[in-house]
């Protein structure tokens, strides 16, 4: 018979029993779980120095098959960021920009300099048999696949999605295009076509005159920033799917992203008149879509271009002016109008709103005895935001984007010096690697030899059979 003691006995040796033989589990499962747990754990943080442990793409290499703007823009971002890019170019040509709005004869144009710095640039006849052979070689090297052919041109040269996948699955393919998958995708597309197409110049001018674009190049460049962060996005998941994919960013989506503030403001309509546009105060109607609204702030703190001392002979005399409401006593004091901030018609934002444009005239006499620069030193003493309109040469001799990398200087075998823009993106553990841009073929001896592995035998067979070289010299070769 088991008496109660045997049995609360038997139970806890049982529960002891049990208890070593989770722990004993868990001893034996700890170098399991523990071996490949730290074999995939992130590195230890490095005791490197700051902005000396590499930079952030390091490791990642891209075939930049890119030309014109929107491609450019990405993958030398990516560049900066340490990446290995390898810009694909037609032997004899060369990305159609080299000798477009060319300024020093022989040299390559600022257009192409600017765009394709810190690159390595390699010719291949994409469409010669021999050339698709080095080409599939540098797929199976590359990372990411970069390009805005028009419509179809990729697919043409025998780079299908599916082709490249099965070369190497890894890889990522990105590309620009105009349109997205609809009605006007095979359409080929410049940068104005997507800032009218994206809803930009719609939006864009003064309400009594046509549609405008923007000097920004937000279609091109724009689109060129939203395909780098696919593919940074796109890198990232295949660490943990191994495998790569398609990204595409269209132009016309990229502009439209960049101008969601005027779609918000054509859904606030069908609710009654945007009352922080002047035409609002000017008693115009409204109409079905959001209208061009001039130089009015796109937020909710009404702001105008204003002018400033000197305007009569420089076109960059003016400041922008926000009459932000925490600073609305400030302004009042400022430009001689203290009893604005009681008066009922001026003390509130609301009742300010149909009485902008006396409002902006009011602060212009004021910003007309000023320089920008003046204006801009006295209103930022309280907090008034206010921003000078700075020409290209200013900012092209300002120091503190020299100091900060954002405008850099870099020196150019054929054409000497030029300015280019930095790495708009500070990154405190990656400083930008920003260099000249690369001379037409400049490293296709260099990537066949020590990344591709071909042999001086194999370089001299690829050359004579002209897959490298313009067409006149492929007679010669023959
Ligand atoms: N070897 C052989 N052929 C090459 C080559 C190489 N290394 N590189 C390019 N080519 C060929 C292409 O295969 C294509 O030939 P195909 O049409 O016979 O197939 C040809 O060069 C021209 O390419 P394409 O992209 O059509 O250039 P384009 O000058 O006619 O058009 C754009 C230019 C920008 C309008 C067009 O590329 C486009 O719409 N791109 C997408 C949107 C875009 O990025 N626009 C903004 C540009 S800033």
């Amino acid at each position: 018979m088991v008496t109660r003691k045997k049995a609360k006995r038997a139970k806890s040796k049982a529960a002891a029993n049990k208890s070593a033989r989770k722990v004993a589990r868990l001893n034996m499962k700890k170098p399991a779980i523990k071996t490949p747990a730290r074999r995939n754990a992130p590195p230890r943080p490095s005791s490197k120095p700051w902005g000396e442990a590499g930079r952030a793409l390091d490791g990642v290499r891209i075939l930049d098959f890119t030309h014109v703007q929107s491609g450019p823009t990405c993958t030398q971002l990516l560049a900066y960021m340490g990446a290995d890019v390898i810009k694909v170019e037609r032997p004899g040509i060369g990305d159609v920009t080299r000798d477009q709005l060319r300024d020093v004869k022989g040299a390559d144009s600022l257009y192409f300099t600017m765009l394709n710095g810190s690159k390595r640039s390699i010719t291949i006849d994409s469409k010669h048999p021999k050339g698709r052979e080095v080409l599939d070689r540098l797929v199976k090297a590359c990372d990411v696949l970069v390009e805005n052919f028009a419509p179809g041109a990729l697919d043409r040269m025998g780079l299908t999605w599916e082709h490249i996948h099965k070369v190497n699955p890894r890889m990522i393919v990105a590309s620009v295009k105009g349109f997205g998958p609809g009605p006007y995708e095979d359409c080929k597309v410049y940068e104005n076509v997507a800032q009218c197409a994206g809803g930009s110049a719609s939006t864009t001018g003064f309400r009594d005159g046509p549609p405008l674009v923007t000097g920004a190049q937000i279609g091109d460049s724009g689109t060129g920033l939203h395909l780098a962060l696919g593919i940074v996005a796109a890198l990232y998941q295949r660490n943990r799917t191994g495998r790569g994919q398609k990204v595409l960013c269209a132009m016309q989506d990229g502009v439209l992203n960049l101008a969601r503030v005027k779609l918000r403001d054509q859904q606030r309509l069908g609710h009654g008149p945007l009352a922080e546009y002047s035409q609002y105060g000017e008693g115009v109607p409204f109409g079905r879509a959001t209208p061009r609204a001039g130089n009015d702030s796109g937020g909710g703190q009404p702001g105008w271009i204003l002018k400033c001392k000197g305007w009569e002979s420089d076109p960059d005399a003016y400041v922008y002016f926000i009459t932000q409401a925490p600073v609305w006593g400030a302004i009042c004091d400022l430009i001689g109008k203290p009893e604005w901030k009681s008066d009922p018609d001026y003390a509130t934002p609301p009742a300010r709103l149909p009485r902008l444009r006396k409002i902006f005239d009011t602060i212009e006499q004021w910003t007309m005895t000023k320089t920008k620069f003046e204006v801009m030193d006295i209103c930022n003493g309280y907090d008034i935001p206010v921003g000078p309109i700075l020409s290209m040469q200013e900012l092209a001799e300002e120091p503190s984007l020299r100091a900060t990398g954002t405008v850099v200087e870099v020196d150019h075998p054929t054409r000497g010096p030029y300015l280019t823009v930095g790495n708009p993106i500070k990154l405190s553990d990656s400083p930008a690697d920003v260099r000249r841009s690369p001379l037409l073929g400049e490293h296709t001896d260099e990537v066949l030899r020590v990344l591709l592995r071909y042999s001086d035998k194999e370089i001299s067979e690829i050359k004579a059979s002209g897959a490298l070289s313009a067409p006149e010299k492929k007679a010669e070769a023959a």
